[in-house]
């Protein structure tokens, strides 16, 4: 899904402002979609919502073939944008139920219309100021960094790890997976979390069958520290935490591994270790 947002955000610069709006306001907002099944959209949202969110995504599944895909993809990506918003939940930044939220049943129109607009600001300011790169092409690849093969090398590498505690990326995207098809059951978002660098949410199998390939002293330390807090406290949601952060450091070491060699000589690896 990912690939599917950065590449739509970075591919559609030449899309018609105008273009998109005629679209827009053409959708016909009679055909319903369905929900995702196997989510639980009779609890994440109320039930006007949910009705007006399933005529907004079949207007959007009923665009003709011959419509320009990237719009189809710019008003599948405002739609997924406004899922949260709508929705009963909140991110903060995990994805949680809000006792306080009340959302008006035409809320998904209202949101849709006003991203659209957003996107619509934003292409006509790429179209003014920044004409000369409307052509450049960028490329996203879907891939396991633990794994990935980079057949160039670069002069700078920025990336932001993921959080191995209480963020469970899956969990707190699967709304905008499920609507956008890109996840059709659990066992496909099982799948999606268990090729990931690992967070303390992850399947209790996946850290039985793990078998480290780096460590050091501290790592060692850091696992007894917490293998001494377990017993002191009893009990812990996971009792296997400490082989969680293991297996945290050593998918980090796997992922270095693959990207260090490619940087050039004199280049740069920016690496977002936390936030003050
Ligand atoms: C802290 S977030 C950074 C997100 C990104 N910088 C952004 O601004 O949207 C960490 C990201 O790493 C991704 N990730 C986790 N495991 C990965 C893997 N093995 N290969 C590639 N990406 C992974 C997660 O899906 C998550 O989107």
């Amino acid at each position: 899904m990912l690939k599917f947002i950065a590449e739509t955000k970075l591919n559609s610069w030449d899309v018609s402002p105008k273009e998109l709006l005629i679209v827009f306001n053409k959708l016909d907002l009679s055909k319903s979609a369905n929900a995702p099944r196997f989510l639980k959209s009779d609890k994440q949202f109320s039930k006007e919502v949910l009705i007006n969110l399933e005529l907004l995504k079949g207007g959007i599944d009923s665009l003709s073939p011959s419509t320009n895909q990237k719009i189809v993809d710019l008003l599948n990506l405002a739609f997924s944008s406004i899922l949260v918003d709508v929705s009963k939940l909140k991110r903060s930044p995990c994805l949680g139920y809000s006792k306080s939220k009340r959302v008006d049943s035409h809320a998904p129109f209202v949101l849709m219309n006003q991203k659209v607009q957003q996107i619509i600001e934003d292409l006509k300011t790429i179209q003014n100021e920044y004409y000369d790169f409307i052509s450049t092409k960028s490329e996203v690849v879907l891939a396991n960094s633990m794994e990935y093969e980079h057949s160039n090398k670069f002069d700078l590498v920025i990336t932001s790890p993921p959080y191995m505690n209480g963020l469970d990326y899956v969990m707190n995207y699967k709304i905008e997976m499920g609507w956008l098809n890109f996840a059709n059951n659990q066992r496909e978002l099982k799948k999606v979390k268990d090729e990931m660098v690992v967070c303390d949410n992850v399947s209790k199998g996946l850290i039985r069958d793990f078998h480290p390939i780096y460590t050091n002293d501290w790592i060692e330390d850091i696992k007894r520290n917490i293998q001494k807090n377990i017993l002191r406290r009893g009990k812990y949601r996971r009792q296997d935490m400490p082989y969680i952060v293991h297996k945290y450091f050593d998918d980090m070491y796997r992922v270095f591994k693959m990207v260090v060699p490619k940087i050039k000589k004199n280049g740069r690896f920016i690496l977002v270790v936390g936030i003050v």
